[in-house]
């Protein structure tokens, strides 16, 4: 199991001030414990995609930004840096990386961050503007070499349930919606969605809910 008091082993002090943390993964994992960092290439989003894609979620000031699946909380806490004017909001079914998420929020004194631990299943959709989304079910469909931990069942059933679940709340949502879509293969966007921006070579999409 992974320890969230381990983080505050890479700090000298209470807070950290510093924003150059916030300036490239390397200075932003090394916030976190050994075995989160080992995680990050695959598992996390680079502070460079966080901060585009909250740009493009966040461009209305005021949004309610969910994260689906929101790991160790890499995505909101530079999202919430940068876009201060919005709420940024993560939910996470693994309670052990909750932890060292919010951990990680005090250390970093963002206040516009909320963790849920619970599965996505659990919250109303309506609740939120703005939805972004990494690929989080995916695990489900890999060997147990490429999980965060075995501590969840995995299971291409699994898989199936929840993209199905996600296009149906997403299929619910009012034209307007942004949603951020990055290492997806477009399983869980109803066809109402639009892209308006993306980057081929690593699978990034800005999309738009017109009807
Ligand atoms: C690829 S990681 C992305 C983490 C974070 N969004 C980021 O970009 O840094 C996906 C996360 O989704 C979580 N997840 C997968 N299925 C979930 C579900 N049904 N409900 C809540 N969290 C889920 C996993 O536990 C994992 O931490």
């Amino acid at each position: 199991m992974i320890q969230a008091g381990n983080v505050r082993q890479n700090i000298m002090t209470n807070e950290i001030k510093d924003t150059s943390v916030f300036s490239t993964d390397v200075s932003f994992d090394d916030v976190y414990p050994r075995e989160i960092r080992r995680l990050s290439k695959s598992h996390w989003t680079s502070v460079e995609v966080a901060k585009k894609a909250a740009s493009f979620l966040a461009e209305i000031p005021g949004s309610c930004v969910l994260d689906i699946g929101s790991g160790v909380g890499k995505f909101c806490l530079n999202a919430g840096h940068y876009y201060r004017d919005s709420h940024f909001f993560g939910v996470e079914q693994r309670s052990s990386l909750v932890e060292i998420a919010k951990e990680t929020q005090q250390l970093l004194g963002i206040q516009n961050v909320t963790f849920i631990n619970a599965n996505f299943t659990q919250l109303d959709f309506s609740e939120f503007d703005h939805f972004y989304f990494f690929n989080s079910f995916y695990e489900n469909l890999t060997g147990e070499q490429d999980w965060i931990d075995d501590y969840i069942d995995h299971s291409e059933s699994l898989y199936n349930y929840y993209t199905g679940y996600l296009y149906k709340m997403l299929e619910t949502r009012p034209p307007g919606t942004r949603l951020v879509t990055y290492q997806s293969l477009f399983e869980e966007i109803p066809s109402g969605y639009q892209v308006v921006e993306n980057d081929l070579a690593i699978l990034y999409n800005c999309w738009i809910k017109t009807e």
